[in-house]
């Protein structure tokens, strides 16, 4: 016995070293922890249990029999955080360069299958040079096990993705597919083609860092949801991320414990500048309304005209859409509507109810908006924010006009409670434009256009840039003091906690894409 049991113990000892010292050295030369110090990070001390340690792959072309490596170039198992079931796997990139073999895949596959079977989320930390070249359509096959399960497991259980090194070819199609992707600023970088392929095929001279970095894809692209700083900060931010979940759509988000006590928040009083036309910072309304410090933004220097994120009312997790005046004073275009709807979305399959803050001018004009497609983007934000079955309340801070007051969770599509500050506007479009459309004939007929352009501005706007006329029909359900804002929306989400919606028999709806 005491012989097999040291094959075991050597077995697991060369397994824990990967593809070797020299490699992890190098792993570490680049600032990257290896997988295993990443899993070991990002799990409850001692959580984690391995799953295949000792899987080798199958490939004998090239003398690959000669080259085995214990676990196959990837990490799979589960462990907790925060005390809460997850799946991991981890890419090591000390062994073929963490590239996709199909016992790796099937490795991954198996942790999957096990996730969504149990209800826990998944995390996916990528660190690959893609697809096993040695291996051939058998790797390309691998991605799309994965693929494939990426897709039944969409809207079922969390699926968390962190790039943390190359994520190239085929392999950026898993991460897209996921709920939240992450990269980590230097290190990381996806794309479908790298600069060499790029040069060959446009002539472009491009650095893989210009072309697929964090930063390009948390800017320009809006790929990532997230860019963290380096390896260990990319981890927080997956665990903190994963606080505001529920472990799968048929759970809801574990509450924090919270005692009443600072609902009055009198800062709100003093945000809306006197002027109309003068922006403010959005975020300093949702910092007044939350749980003190729990705002997690999510797409931060993406389409930043809107603010997405989770945070926490009441102890309770929240998906909050604000329009920001700060950026394009907060207009709807193409790449803030597709944004906002997909965090609608998510926060829908998982029971995570919606705060829309409104401040919205309308939607961008011109031709590059046009045609870019901004009638169909716009519309995700519509389609996904009217089928979401979740609690959904609305608070017009200021600007709601025209049809950017429909689609910001109206209560025409569906919202539950609909609050407005004094400070709102809430009308078809603003008092100059509407004036010289509806006034122009009496405009250009007067001694003084100028004067009676100034008079009739001020009509329409006494008329409706204010909540009351909305109020009075009913589309807003009360007018309420911003330092309330906190209390009221405390006892609304808890008011609708119970809330259940049946819908109509159907497949699936078709949103458009
Ligand atoms: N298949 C098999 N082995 C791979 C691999 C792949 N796709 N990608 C990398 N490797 C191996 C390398 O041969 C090397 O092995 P070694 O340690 O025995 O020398 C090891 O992984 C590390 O790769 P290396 O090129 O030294 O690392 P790097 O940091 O300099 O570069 C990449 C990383 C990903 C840019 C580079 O390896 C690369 O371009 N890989 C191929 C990417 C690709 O075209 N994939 C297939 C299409 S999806």
């Amino acid at each position: 016995m005491e012989s097999k049991i040291k094959t075991l113990e050597e077995k697991i000892d060369k397994a824990h070293l990967g593809g070797g010292e020299h490699r992890i050295a190098k792993q570490h030369e680049k600032k990257k922890l290896t997988a295993r110090e990443r899993v070991n990070y990002l799990l409850d001390e001692g959580s984690f249990e391995e799953i295949g340690i000792l899987v080798t792959h199958r490939t004998t072309d090239f003398n690959m029999d000669k080259e085995l490596y214990y676990g196959d170039g990837v990490i799979t198992g589960y462990g907790t955080i925060a005390g809460r079931l997850v799946y991991v796997f981890a890419q090591d990139f000390t062994v073929f360069g963490g590239a996709l073999s199909e016992t790796h895949a099937e490795k991954i596959c198996k942790i999957m299958d096990l996730a969504v079977k149990v209800g826990a989320p998944l995390i996916g930390l990528n660190d690959s040079g893609g697809a096993r070249i040695q291996e051939g359509v058998r790797s390309l096959g691998g991605y799309a096990d994965i693929f494939y399960r990426n897709v039944q497991a969409s809207g079922v259980i969390p699926q968390l993705s962190a790039i943390m090194g190359p994520c190239a070819g085929g392999a950026v199609y898993s991460p897209a597919m996921t709920d939240f992707t992450l990269m980590v600023e230097d290190t990381s970088y996806m794309f479908v083609t790298g600069p060499n392929v790029v040069k060959t095929v446009t002539n472009e001279e491009v650095t893989s860092e210009e072309l697929g970095g964090a930063s390009t894809h948390s800017t320009k692209s809006g790929v990532a949801h997230i860019t963290s700083a380096n390896d260990v900060q990319c981890l927080e931010d997956l665990k903190s991320l994963l606080s505001y979940m529920p472990q799968s759509n048929a759970e809801k988000v574990p509450a924090l414990p919270y005692t009443l006590g600072d609902e009055i928040r009198e800062e709100l009083m003093d945000i809306i500048p006197e002027n109309p036309n003068k922006p403010y910072d959005m975020h300093e309304v949702i910092s007044g309304i939350i749980d003190t410090d729990s705002f997690f933004e999510v797409h931060k220097d993406y389409a930043e005209n809107i603010i997405v994120g989770f945070a926490r009312i009441g102890g309770k997790s929240v998906g909050i859409i604000a329009n920001q005046p700060l950026f394009l004073a907060g207009v709807l275009d193409v790449n803030s509507s597709k944004k906002a709807a997909r965090f609608t979305r998510f926060c829908d399959c998982f029971n995570i109810p919606l705060l829309v803050l409104v401040d919205v001018p309308g939607f961008l004009p011109g031709t590059d908006q046009e045609w870019n497609g901004i009638i169909v983007h716009g519309a995700k934000l519509l389609y996904a924010l009217s089928e979401a079955t979740v609690p959904r309340v609305t608070v017009i801070t200021r600007k709601a006009y025209g049809g950017a007051y429909d689609v910001m969770n109206s209560k025409h599509i569906g919202a539950d409670l609909n609050f407005a500050w004094p400070s709102a506007e809430i009308a078809v479009m603003g008092a100059k434009g509407a004036s010289e459309i509806i006034f122009r004939k009496e405009i250009s007929k007067a001694d003084d256009p100028a004067a009676k352009l100034a008079e009739k501005e001020a009509e329409y706007a006494e008329t409706f840039a204010n909540p009351y006329k909305a109020a009075q029909r009913g589309f807003i359900d009360e007018v309420i003091l911003p330092k309330d804002t906190r209390r009221k929306l405390i006892k609304a989400f808890s008011m609708l906690e119970h809330k259940e919606v049946l819908l109509p028999k159907k497949k699936h709806g078709n949103i458009p894409l």
